[in-house]
C-alpha cells in the first residue's frame, strides 16, 4: 500500500504545536507579527499572501497586509523594506516572490534584515544554512524534512535525487538532505533543466523531491519501486472545471503510485506545510527578538 503523506494534517499539529509558543509569548509581552509585501496582480501570488495571512489568524500571529502596485518604482518596495525593518513590532517580512522585472530581486533579498528573514533567503541566512547553523530554514524545504520524518523516512544513508536548482526549494533542500544532522545525511544528486538522462538520476533516487515547476514531468517509469516521491510543484493546467483549471503537480501522479512506497498529493501535500514553516520561522523569530525560550514543534 502506498502512504499519502497528508500535509493538510501534519501542518495542523504543527500549528497546533505554535500556539502554545504563542501564548509563552503573550505571558512575555512579545505577540509575533509578519508582514507580507505583495508587488504583484499574479492570482497565483495573491492566493498564497491572502492564505499566509488567513493562517496567521488563526494562530494568533499579528498579519499585516502590503500591497505595493506591480508597475510603482521600485524604491517603493525598498523603502517599504527599510520601514520594516527599522519597525520594532514587525518580528518577519516577507517579501512574496516573483517580483516585477524591473525590481532587482537580489538586492530585495539582501535588504531585508537577516533576523526578520522568516523565508531564510537574505545571504547570511543562505550562508548559515549551508554552514549547518541554520537561524531560518527556508519553509519548503523545511516542511519537506517535517513530513519526511513524521512518516518516518530517515535520508540517512539514502540516495535523494533533488529535481530542480530553485534557490526556493532546490538548492536549500539539497543542502538540508546533506546536513551532517538528523534529517539529513543523504547522498544527494541535484538534477535540472541541463540535465543528462534525467530518468537515468531519477530511477536511482531513494526520496525524490519533484520542484521544476514542469507538469507531471516525472511518471511512473522514472522511478524505481519503493521510492517516498515529494511533489513541491503546483501548476495550473487548463481544464473542464468551474475555474477553468486544475491543479498538478510536477510528478503524475497515478503512475507514481504505482511505483512509490509513499508520495505527498497535489494539493494537500507541500503547500500546507511550507505555510506551515512560515509560521514556525516567526514564532522562532519573535522569541528571538524578545529573548525568550519557547519550544518549537
Ligand atoms: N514564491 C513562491 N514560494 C515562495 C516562498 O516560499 N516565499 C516567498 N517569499 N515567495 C515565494
Amino acid at each position: 500500500m502506498t502512504e499519502i503523506l497528508d500535509g493538510e494534517a501534519l501542518a495542523a499539529e504543527v500549528r497546533e504545536g505554535l500556539v502554545a509558543a504563542i501564548e509563552r509569548l503573550a505571558d512575555a509581552g512579545a505577540r509575533p507579527t509578519l508582514a507580507t509585501v505583495l508587488m504583484s496582480e499574479d492570482p497565483a501570488s495573491e492566493t498564497y499572501v491572502s492564505m499566509k495571512q488567513d493562517d496567521c489568524a488563526e494562530v494568533g500571529i499579528e498579519a499585516r497586509d502590503i500591497g505595493i502596485d506591480p508597475d510603482a518604482p521600485a524604491a517603493e518596495l525598498y523603502d517599504t523594506i527599510d520601514d520594516l525593518n527599522a519597525d520594532p513590532e514587525v518580528n518577519g517580512i516577507l517579501v512574496q516572490m516573483p517580483v516585477p522585472d524591473h525590481v532587482d530581486k537580489r538586492r530585495v533579498l539582501r535588504r531585508i534584515d537577516p533576523a526578520k528573514d522568516v523565508d531564510g533567503f537574505h545571504p547570511e541566512n543562505v550562508g548559515r544554512l549551508v554552514a549547518g547553523d541554520a537561524r531560518f530554514k527556508p519553509c519548503t524545504p523545511h516542511g519537506i524534512q517535517k513530513l519526511l520524518a513524521a512518516a518516518g523516512v530517515d535520508p540517512e544513508g539514502k540516495d535523494a535525487v533533488v529535481v530542480g536548482r530553485s534557490d526556493i526549494v532546490g538548492k536549500p533542500m539539497a543542502n538540508l538532505l546533506m546536513q551532517k544532522t538528523a534529517g539529513g545525511n543523504a547522498t544527494v544528486t541535484v538534477c535540472h533543466s541541463r540535465t543528462d538522462d534525467l530518468a537515468a538520476k531519477t530511477r536511482g533516487a531513494d526520496i525524490l523531491v519533484a520542484a521544476a515547476g514542469a507538469p507531471e514531468m516525472i511518471d511512473g517509469d522514472m522511478l524505481s519501486e519503493g521510492v517516498v516521491v515529494v511533489d513541491v510543484g503546483v501548476n495550473r493546467v487548463d481544464a473542464d472545471t468551474e475555474k477553468g483549471y486544475e491543479l498538478v503537480g510536477d510528478v503524475d501522479f497515478e503512475s507514481a503510485r504505482e511505483k512509490a512506497r509513499a508520495i505527498t498529493p497535489v494539493p494537500g501535500g507541500v503547500g500546507p506545510m511550507t505555510r506551515a514553516m512560515l509560521l514556525y520561522n516567526t514564532v522562532k523569530a519573535t522569541a528571538q527578538d524578545a529573548g525568550v525560550e519557547v519550544d518549537l514543534p
